[in-house]
């Protein structure tokens, strides 16, 4: 068994797990990984196992949880606050879970496509008036989530660019003071945003949250806003890695772009393919409340686990030629969204965006490559959501 492998590395390729993880995926199911401040975990890679763990209540998500794994020094400041949904256990999650899924159901998703479209259809027009070239990454990558989130809460986007910096400084820091500066930001906004919600109601999701549980005593304000940005920041980070990511994965594997532009109705398959084979949130954390046997060794309470989904996703016995990206496999069951109570609250949401940006970007520039050699361009480091910090383009 692996001790010495430390976690989170940096990717070499950006869609590709870290190379230094190699002797953890040749250990699978489970192995072992020491943590920034010397803590060793769990390293979870076989997908059977994650998927048995992701649903057994005896591993919380607890940040206050004293021996819960952080990742860095950043984190570890941040999870002295707590986090809404993500860092809560049953029953209290489900309490939570219950009061916003209507925000999120397949229906409600489905009434937004119309929308998505004219976002999308509007950043790709201002792109072609202005020209080649482009960085990917400001022009459409974050803007298409950041401008659905904003219109599905009821967040002016106008107030974009500080929300985003806030965001980036949340996930990235650097220092750990700008992440606890940056949530103190956002906590601050979102306070401020909701109480003139109180007295100006307007028709979006933190407006109906105002009318049903607010109003009604199901939330308080602490939470309320707890919940706002949990739900503002997971709603345009996350989806803006996989739309820059993706384009820079097609735009490395000319063979599956053409086949997509060949057959649109692939594009619902590729995403799926593409949220197994990137595993842009590369590593779910837990803490271990009681005893777990599990692959024949027994997870100790009051250890820490990392599920690694970049590993999870590419595990053999369940894809086979699991380093190919390949529309015509079937990806399901991958845990890109998770996987158990805590699977992605907006995920039918971040499909419905990368199946209308995805394909609206690769009809509508056919000629979308590079900018720039593939080795130059920067990408996100291990420690936080893979994607990449520029995608310079031209058409
Ligand atoms: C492609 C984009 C996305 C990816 C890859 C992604 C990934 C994930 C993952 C892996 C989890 C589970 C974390 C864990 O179990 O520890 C999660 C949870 C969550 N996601 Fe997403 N997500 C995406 C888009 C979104 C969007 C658009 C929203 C909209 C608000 C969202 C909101 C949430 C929330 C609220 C949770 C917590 C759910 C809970 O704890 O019950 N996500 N996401």
């Amino acid at each position: 068994m692996t001790e010495s492998v430390s976690f989170p590395q940096d990717r070499t390729c950006p869609y590709q797990p870290p190379a230094a993880y190699e002797p953890l995926r040749e250990a699978s199911p489970l192995s072992r990984v020491t943590l920034f401040d010397g803590r060793t975990a769990w390293f979870v890679t076989g997908h059977a196992e994650a998927r048995a763990l992701l649903v057994d209540p005896r591993l919380s998500s607890d940040r206050l949880h004293p021996a819960f794994p952080t990742t860095t020094e950043r984190f570890a400041a941040l999870n002295e606050r707590r986090t809404e949904l993500l860092g809560v256990d049953d029953p209290e999650h489900n309490t939570q879970r219950r009061k916003v899924i209507p925000g999120f159901t397949l229906k409600r998703t489905a009434a937004l496509r119309p929308m998505i479209r004219r976002t999308v259809d509007g950043l790709l027009d201002a792109m072609v008036a202005t020209g080649p070239p482009a960085d990917l990454v400001t022009a459409f990558a974050l803007p298409v989530p950041s401008m659905v989130i904003c219109a599905l809460l009821g967040v002016p986007y106008d107030d974009h660019d500080f929300f985003e910096e806030q965001s980036r400084r949340l996930l990235r820091g650097p220092e750990p003071a700008d992440t606890q500066d940056a949530r103190d930001q956002l906590d601050g906004y979102l306070g401020k945003l909701i109480d003139h919600k109180v007295r100006e109601p307007g028709d979006g999701l933190l407006d109906e949250l105002i009318e049903d549980q607010l109003h009604t005593g199901g939330m308080d304000r602490t939470e309320l806003v707890r919940m706002a940005v949990l739900l503002l920041v997971a709603g345009h980070e996350t989806t803006a890695n996989m739309l820059s990511l993706g384009t820079f994965t097609l735009l490395e594997h000319p063979e599956r772009l053409a086949e997509l532009r060949a057959d649109a109705s692939l594009m619902p398959a590729a995403v799926e393919e593409l949220m197994r084979f990137l595993s842009i949130a590369d590593g779910m954390l837990r803490v271990a409340t009681e005893d777990i046997e599990m692959a024949g060794t027994v997870i100790r309470a009051e250890e820490g686990v990392v599920l690694a989904t970049s590993l999870i996703n590419r595990d053999g016995s369940v894809y086979p030629d699991a380093d190919v990206l390949d529309w015509h496999r079937s990806a399901r069951h991958h845990v890109g969204f998770g996987f158990g109570i805590h699977q992605c609250l907006g995920q039918n949401l971040a499909r419905a965006e990368m199946e209308i940006a995805l394909g609206a970007l690769i009809t509508r520039l056919p000629g979308l490559r590079l900018a720039a050699p593939a080795d130059r361009i920067p990408f996100k480091p291990g420690d936080t959501l893979q994607g990449m910090l520029e995608l310079p383009v031209t058409w």
